[in-house]
């Protein structure tokens, strides 16, 4: 072990690191609570900054709580699950605001709090686990190298049975690398997604479905990677399985997005209807199955989803059937595509849910050509939210409000939503 450090950590910052300076320079510190005191271990020296890890709690913060996983710390899943809860959404709140000033040049937000999650633990139904020589679970914090677990305090409490059985599914296929599991907490149903090198036996997985998995395991496919795109090779039984959230019903395939902590589905739901208000013509631009786009068609006359994934695009249609929403439909295309189709057109709503990448400078530009009455930007990066908030902001844009929902307990991600009003 090198020489330790004496830290005072101020704060959390984004990535779920403590902050600290030592002679002016910045230390981002693993394992850190804000308001403590730590010996810490530098693991990384950049000419800006250096990277350290706790080695040891000098004086604790009020916020330092036991972790209860016991992979935690050496598990890269959680970043954050050694502060207590309250502490955690209040540190994502100071973290949110501080970037909408810092990066969006937005000092005087109107913040509407938090919607924090209602269950800390189990609350996740999609889970992607890392299969390497006999071990599953997820990658190390500091290398690519899997933590065997037998259980994730993350995820339902139903894909955790399934890990015993994924053990002997890794014993039969040699060259397995991930498992996905998506799970319907409101059916009881799940499809799994088996990531390998080369072709799995196609009877191989038939038998696990019929034999290994219990009978609401509904459905396996078999992709294999290329660079971070899964490509599908074939399934066996149901690609699909079907959520429900209040009264709608959603079908989302194996290969289309779905929100992960069922626990706020609802709410997350009624957050952006009420951002949304009514309208004559809307669009939500990363519509996925149409989780938002279904239930916001009840709010005013037409609106139109796009997203760039086809599998999505399927769901989707389907969904606006099975609802009975006529006036709803759904366009394979990118944001830019569909943006660049309607330019001159007139929307009251536009509904954005990017990746994490946030926005393309020229999606900005077209939107702001466009000028939506409003615009209800969802974010799961306050950094590229705060960078496209800016740009909007500086185009025409007011920031009239913004709230956390927080999907993602125990690690450091944190969603938001805002309404953005045409005027200053
Ligand atoms: C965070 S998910 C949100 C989906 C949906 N709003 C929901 O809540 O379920 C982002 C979606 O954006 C889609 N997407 C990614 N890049 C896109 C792009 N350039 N244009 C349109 N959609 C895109 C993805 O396929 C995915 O469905």
């Amino acid at each position: 072990m090198s020489k330790l450090l004496r830290l005072n950590v101020e704060k959390l910052v984004y990535g779920g690191y403590g902050f600290a300076k030592l002679d002016g320079k910045t230390v981002f510190v693993r394992f850190a609570s804000p308001r403590e005191i730590v010996d810490a271990e530098v693991i990384k020296e950049k000419k800006d900054f250096l990277e350290a890890v706790v080695r040891k709690v000098v004086l604790s913060s009020p916020a330092r709580r036991e972790p209860p996983c016991p992979y935690y710390g050496e598990c890269g899943g959680c970043q954050i699950q050694h502060i207590t809860y309250e502490e955690q959404v209040r540190a994502k709140r100071e973290i949110l605001l501080e970037t909408l000033k810092r990066i969006g040049k937005l000092g005087d937000v109107n913040y509407e709090g938090e919607l924090p999650s209602k269950k800390e633990f189990n609350y996740r139904v999609r889970v992607q686990f890392k299969v390497q020589d006999q071990r599953i679970g997820f990658y190390r914090w500091d290398r690519k190298e899997v933590v065997d677990i037998n259980e994730c305090l993350l995820v339902h409490e139903k894909v955790n049975t399934l890990i015993p059985l994924f053990r002997e599914a890794i014993r039969a296929v040699s060259d397995l690398q991930e498992i996905h599991v998506q799970y319907s907490p409101t059916r009881d149903e799940a499809i799994l997604k088996f990531v390998s090198i080369t072709h799995t036996d196609e009877s191989l997985l038939k038998e696990f479905l019929e034999d290994l998995f219990p009978d609401w395991v509904v459905g396996i496919g078999n992709y294999g990677k290329l660079a971070n795109t899964l490509v599908k090779r074939y399934k066996v039984g149901r690609e699909h399985v079907f959520m429900d959230v209040g009264k709608w019903k959603f079908r989302v395939s194996n290969d289309s997005f779905f929100q992960v902590n069922y626990t706020l589905w609802e709410d997350f739901v009624g957050e952006v209807l009420e951002k949304s208000g009514t309208y004559r013509k809307g669009a939500d631009l990363h519509c996925g199955v149409g989780f938002f786009t279904i239930p916001l068609s009840e709010r005013g006359n037409f609106i139109e989803g796009a997203d760039a994934n086809p599998s999505a695009v399927k769901d989707a249609e389907y969904n606006a059937r099975i609802n009975n929403r006529e006036n709803v439909i759904f366009t394979e295309a990118t944001a830019y595509k569909y943006l660049k189709r309607h330019v001159g057109e007139l929307f009251d709503l536009i509904v954005l849910d990017p990746p994490r990448s946030g926005l393309l400078k020229e999606e900005i530009e077209l939107l702001l050509k466009n000028k939506p009455e409003r615009i209800v930007y969802i974010s799961c990066n306050p950094t590229t939210f705060a960078r496209d908030l800016r740009i909007l902001t500086r185009g025409g844009y007011r920031l009239s409000s913004v709230k956390l929902v927080d999907n993602f307990p125990q690690t450091y991600h944190i969603e938001s939503v805002a309404l953005l009003e045409v005027g200053d």
